[in-house]
């Protein structure tokens, strides 16, 4: 079946491979410990696009107000990835099927950058981006973020509640979802001229999750505004959950009662479930969760359930045993 060769972390062979590559290659560099940065620079830069020049990008939003405060609240358990990696090694399938699509996703125009809130909510309307950017009180926190793919990331994202938002709009008493939409730009993306997936990228949240004080809306990375390759202007981050949960680029914020199809649980509902929380115990079906590889060293670990936030998260997840809370 032809979407089977392209699902998102079908990953095995050849969507694998990039990242295989990545790995041997760095272990070569440790046993090569004598070659001279520039080399080392130059050879990646010439290869991967890992942390090569940066091609210009669009022009940021609201980079005035970065770097926010940092919550001190929202610390880790191990050392911030380098910058680098997390931003030149993603996963943004509007941009390719493929981690080195950074320099692709300079292409994105952030402004103007309507975002549109509408069902059952009190106050449906549009915003610019940057009014609503500038409305909220920005902070940084630093979360860990598990891929479904088994690798992992541990970053200073800027941003604000997800409740604050909330806050804002007021959902209707009658609302139990909110499902988030990405932009849809066939003519920037080249992502999206490939017909067999379901465009624009969509995920749901239902609104206790989004309540959540982890749920955040993510609007800059390392202390500067978010580069277009990890999500800009908008983006999700739900550090408990499996990372294509996190959409990037958010256009719209639909309430509804009914749960809403998402992106991947159109293509592989089987694999990529509307719940996704992270647990060791319950393997993807072609491959285990038990451990996770930290993006930029070698360093394997033990993966944890709801990626360590199960003191925090677990009760919401009370008499829903019966749902497939971790696909
Ligand atoms: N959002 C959109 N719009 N398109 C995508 O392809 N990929 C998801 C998620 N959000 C994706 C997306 C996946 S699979 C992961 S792991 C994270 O973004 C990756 O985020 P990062 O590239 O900032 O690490």
């Amino acid at each position: 079946m032809f979407v089977r060769s392209r699902r998102g972390w079908e990953l095995p062979e050849r969507l694998a491979a990039p990242e295989e590559v990545y790995w041997s290659r760095r272990r070569l560099l440790r046993t090569a410990g004598a070659a001279p940065l520039f080399f080392f620079d130059s050879w990646l830069r010439g290869t991967e696009d890992v942390g090569g020049g940066s091609p210009s990008g669009p022009t940021p939003v609201a980079a005035d107000l970065y770097p926010a405060p940092r919550n001190p609240r929202y610390t880790l358990d191990r050392p911030l990835t380098d910058e680098r990696w997390a931003t030149t090694y993603n996963n943004f399938y509007e941009f390719g099927a493929h981690k080195r699509i950074w320099k692709d996703a300079q292409a994105l125009p952030l402004k103007p950058w309507r975002l549109r809130v509408d069902g059952l909510v009190e106050r449906p309307r549009e915003w610019e981006v940057e009014d609503l950017i500038r409305r909220l009180p920005l902070e940084e926190r630093l979360y860990r973020h598990r891929c479904v793919e088994a690798w992992a990331i541990a970053v200073p994202w800027t941003g604000f509640p997800f409740r604050a938002f909330l806050d804002l709009v007021q959902p209707l008493a009658a609302a139990r979802y909110v499902r988030m939409e990405s932009f849809l730009l066939p003519e920037v993306a080249a992502g999206q001229r490939q017909s067999w997936y379901p465009w624009p990228y969509v995920e749901a949240l239902t609104l206790e999750e989004a309540a959540h004080e982890l749920a955040f809306l993510a609007t800059g990375l390392y202390g500067k505004p978010l580069p277009p390759q990890n999500g800009a202007p908008l983006r999700l981050v739900v550090p408990w959950k499996y990372g294509f949960k996190s959409v990037k680029s958010i256009v719209r914020f639909t309430f509804t009662a009914e749960r809403p199809k998402t992106f991947w649980s159109t293509v592989a509902g089987h694999e990529y479930g509307f719940w996704a929380n992270v647990n060791p115990e319950v393997p993807h079906p072609r491959w285990s969760q038990r451990f996770e590889r930290m993006l930029g060293g070698d360093d394997r670990v033990p993966t944890q359930l709801f990626n360590g936030y199960a003191a925090s998260v677990a009760e919401l997840y009370r008499g829903l045993e019966d749902e497939p809370l971790f696909m």
